[in-house]
């Protein structure tokens, strides 16, 4: 199938990063919103995010406009109707994503491939209750979207080969590369990245050391372009401890246990850079 007509439902961070590259690269792209104070937010982040990537010669003003203007966003799924992929990026919620998945099966074009971004639910559970599971699939894009090169793509037990290969070269078309995992706790990614978060916070917690040192240590001893306690800020700290309970739920054992530092953060509402604090401050600008 020929894809020109995407719809992203939900424009929080990742929403509306995958939104972004998708209109830049020449989609027709409907970004779902509950609330349309939501869906403005969602193409005002855009908006600066692109002007950014021109005031860094990275995109000519004219291919901004042309990419906003490929970009509209609606409150339902219906009025994104006739949609050929659909990429649902809505909270890490097996409820919320499978009524989500319900409306996409019910509202896209005959044959329309529905990828999550989800960061660790499996693909299996979110396309149990569909008519069809063999279009469901994970297009689990990195953070900053427009930025990350990475596509890690899970397919579920069910999804088929059409759509695996379907996703593959539509990351090609959007200047990414695509990786593929099958449907574990985790994936790839983040069953060796979260792990590696929960540690360092581990060393802040036993006192190892502090958080700026933890970060230097990991950036530059081992290059990472962010310290593992910086990059779980911004992650969230929420989604760090979401992640880590996937992994202790499918796997159990002390590795994959959260760090008490991680809950009392997250109980404390510190959630990183998108709650203002997190271990470290941001300060509104
Ligand atoms: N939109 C567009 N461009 C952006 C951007 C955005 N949201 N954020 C950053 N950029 C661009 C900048 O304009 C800049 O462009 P140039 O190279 O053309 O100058 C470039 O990205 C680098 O940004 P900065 O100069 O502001 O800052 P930096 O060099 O410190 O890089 C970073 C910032 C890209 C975030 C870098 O620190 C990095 O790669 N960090 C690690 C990120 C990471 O690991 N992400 C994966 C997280 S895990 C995940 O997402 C999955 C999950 O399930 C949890």
């Amino acid at each position: 199938m020929d894809i020109t007509r995407v719809c992203v439902v939900g424009g929080g961070t990742m929403g509306n990063g995958i939104a972004h590259v998708f209109a830049q690269k020449g989609f027709s792209v409907t970004l779902v919103e509950a609330k349309k104070e939501l869906a403005d937010k969602a193409v005002a982040t855009i908006t600066k995010n692109m002007d950014r990537q021109v005031a860094k010669g990275g995109l000519t003003a004219a291919d901004k406009d042309a990419a906003l203007a490929r970009l509209k966003t609606a409150t339902s799924i219906a009025e994104a109707a006739g949609f050929q992929l659909a990429v649902e990026a809505v909270p890490e919620r097996l409820d919320i994503k499978t009524a989500v998945f319900k409306e996409l099966e019910a509202h896209g074009a005959p044959g329309a491939v529905l990828a999550t971004n989800t960061s660790s639910l499996p693909i299996t559970d979110i396309a149990a209750s569909l008519k069809d599971p063999s279009r469901v699939i994970g297009m689990h894009f990195m953070n900053p979207v427009p930025v990350m090169k990475l596509v890690e793509i899970i397919r579920g037990k069910k999804t088929s080969d059409a759509a695996t290969e379907t996703v593959k070269a539509l990351t090609v078309k959007l200047g990414k590369i695509p990786a593929v995992a099958n449907d574990f706790p985790g994936f790839v990614s983040n069953r060796v990245l979260m792990p590696m978060i929960n540690e360092a916070i581990l060393c802040l917690q036993e006192g190892v050391s502090t958080k700026e040192d933890i970060d230097t240590i990991m950036k530059l001893g081992m290059a990472h372009p962010m310290g593992p306690i910086a990059l779980a800020d911004y992650i969230g700290l929420d989604v760090c401890l979401a992640i880590m309970e996937v992994l202790d739920k499918g796997f159990g054992g002390v590795k994959y246990k959260p760090a008490e530092l991680l809950r009392k953060m997250v109980a404390d509402g510190k959630l990183g850079v998108k709650s203002g604090s997190g271990f470290y401050e941001y300060p509104k600008k």
